[in-house]
């Protein structure tokens, strides 16, 4: 309490600022317009009470507390879009009476503290427990943001004290990972997990006893995951290290994927094999696909579990835009995580055997891999962003379109003209290096939203890999 006059200067956010009330002002009588415009005025001053706006002093005297921050920017559209979720994080958390603390913070005023807690894009949410950052990646709901933050910032390792107890969380959980036993090295090292995996799945513990009496395990202690309607208990020979182990199984086997979980499933390497389907279409061909995939993802885990994920996606217009492609459901892809490539069967998948042959054709390497993340993909990408730019301009609105695009390239055309009916020798040439250059400046800057420099100084940064191929994800979920 103490610290937080220090720490943060309170400012409720000044409602006239932001004239986003749902109501027909015109339409209402005056007296009863300055009566709603109070109680707006009251209600958002009030919620935005239990958001701290944070400075250059948050850096000294955070210390002893959890926070919850929102890294924004005044200009960026999606910050202005999670602030009244924010607002309401805020107040929600306050009102259970959570010991995390919620804050935001104008990363481009405080520009120094922000890349020190390794802020890249905005808006960035990150929860700051000591010396330890999680970042949040997750929908930007309040539900969602509310469950990241009571799971992160709660303890580790939640003991589950007896049978009725096991049996409740096991309702509530899909994917529960459970450490059997006593104090012991494995224990040690599923707290070490927990410590950085936390920010994806809950940990517990229990006693043998208080486990369901079905459940047989070799020895003790064990790491045992419960999902898919049964279990599997962690085998440090057959499954390396406890880490990867936990970050392959923390999903369930068949799953409804959408940008977020193919956004997530990056970091497990895994190839994602979907039906993509419409999910309001009750004919057979949608249906079939859906259940060859359930299938093979049951019958023949112990083959593909270690390499495959499988679920379904409803709806192609994602997918399409991810992949730059035109498939027309319903379809099968298998898409590998590590590289943005991508598979499509040759021919017609009937049945589960020919799924499993299709997936055996990609494991052993006759399968044709399409995309990928090359420079020609990376190319064909800004192409393709900048093409569907100009299509939604032109959709929204024509004359605007042909103004922003129609003059410019009227220039250049005349230009070219130029250039082209001048002396043509050497011309060429020089022509063809400066767009070169240009393209090659072109690759550089693309994404510079999420590239500003990081400076992790020394908070251990976790979650937050740089892979690459997330970022052409995050474009598309963005
Ligand atoms: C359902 O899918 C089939 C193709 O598989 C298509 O011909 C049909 O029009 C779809 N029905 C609806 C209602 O979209
Ligand atoms: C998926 O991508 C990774 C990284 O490039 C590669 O090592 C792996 O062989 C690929 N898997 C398949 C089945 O193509």
């Amino acid at each position: 309490m103490r610290s937080e006059g220090r720490s943060a200067r309170r400012r409720a956010v000044s409602p006239s600022g932001r004239a986003r009330s749902p109501v027909n002002m015109a339409a209402m009588g005056g007296r009863q317009q300055c009566l709603w415009a109070a109680v707006v005025a009251l209600a958002l001053a009030s919620e935005a009470a239990f958001v701290e706006d944070l400075d250059e002093s948050f850096k000294e005297n955070r210390k002893d507390d959890i926070w919850l921050v929102d890294f924004y920017a005044p200009w960026c559209g999606h910050c202005k879009k999670l602030e009244p979720v924010w607002n309401e994080v805020g107040m929600e958390m306050k009102n259970m009476g959570s010991p995390v603390k919620v804050g935001k913070m104008d990363a481009t005023s405080f520009s120094s503290i922000a890349s020190e807690f390794g802020v890249r894009g905005y808006p960035t949410i990150k929860l700051l427990k000591g010396d330890l950052a999680y970042n949040y990646r997750g929908p930007r709901t309040k539900d969602d943001i509310i469950e990241f933050a009571n799971r992160v910032a709660g303890p580790l390792i939640r003991p589950l004290p007896s049978q009725h107890m096991f049996e409740h969380v096991r309702k509530r959980h899909r994917v529960l990972f459970v450490y059997v036993g006593g104090e012991s090295p494995l224990k040690e090292k599923y707290i070490e997990v927990a410590s950085e995996l936390i920010v994806y799945t809950y940990f517990f513990s229990a006693s043998e006893d208080v486990l369901p009496e079905y459940l047989t395990l070799p020895e003790l202690p064990a790491v045992v995951v419960f999902k898919d309607g049964t279990y599997f208990v962690y085998d440090e020979y057959e499954d390396g290290d406890l880490s990867s182990w936990i970050n392959r199984e923390r999903f369930q086997g068949y799953l409804t994927v959408d940008g977020f979980t193919l956004y997530e499933l990056g970091d497990t390497g895994k190839l994602v094999a979907i039906a993509v389907i419409d999910d309001k279409n009750s004919s057979v061909e949608h249906t079939r696909l859906k259940s060859i995939i359930q299938e093979v993802a049951r019958d023949y885990r112990d083959h593909f579990h270690r390499d495959f994920q499988f679920g379904h996606m409803d709806g192609n217009d994602y997918i399409n835009s991810l992949l730059m492609d035109d498939l027309t459901i319903p379809t099968i892809v298998v898409l590998n995580t590590s590289n943005q490539q991508y598979f499509l069967p040759d021919r017609h998948i009937e049945n589960t055997e020919d799924m499993v042959q299709f997936i055996n054709n990609i494991l052993d390497g006759t399968a044709e891999a399409q995309g990928g993340d090359g420079v020609l993909q990376r190319i064909k990408r800004i192409v393709y962003d900048a093409k569907s730019t100009v299509v939604s301009v032109f959709k929204s609105s024509p004359l605007l379109g042909c103004f922003l695009f129609g003059l410019p390239l009227g220039v250049i055309s005349i230009m070219c003209y130029g250039i082209c009916t001048a002396d043509t020798d050497g011309g060429v040439d020089e022509h063809e290096a400066v767009k070169k250059e240009n393209s090659d400046r072109e690759l550089t800057d693309d994404g510079s939203e999420e590239e500003q420099e990081e400076e992790n100084g020394k908070y251990t940064e976790l979650s937050d890999g740089e892979l690459k191929q997330k970022d052409l994800l995050e474009k598309k979920k963005d």
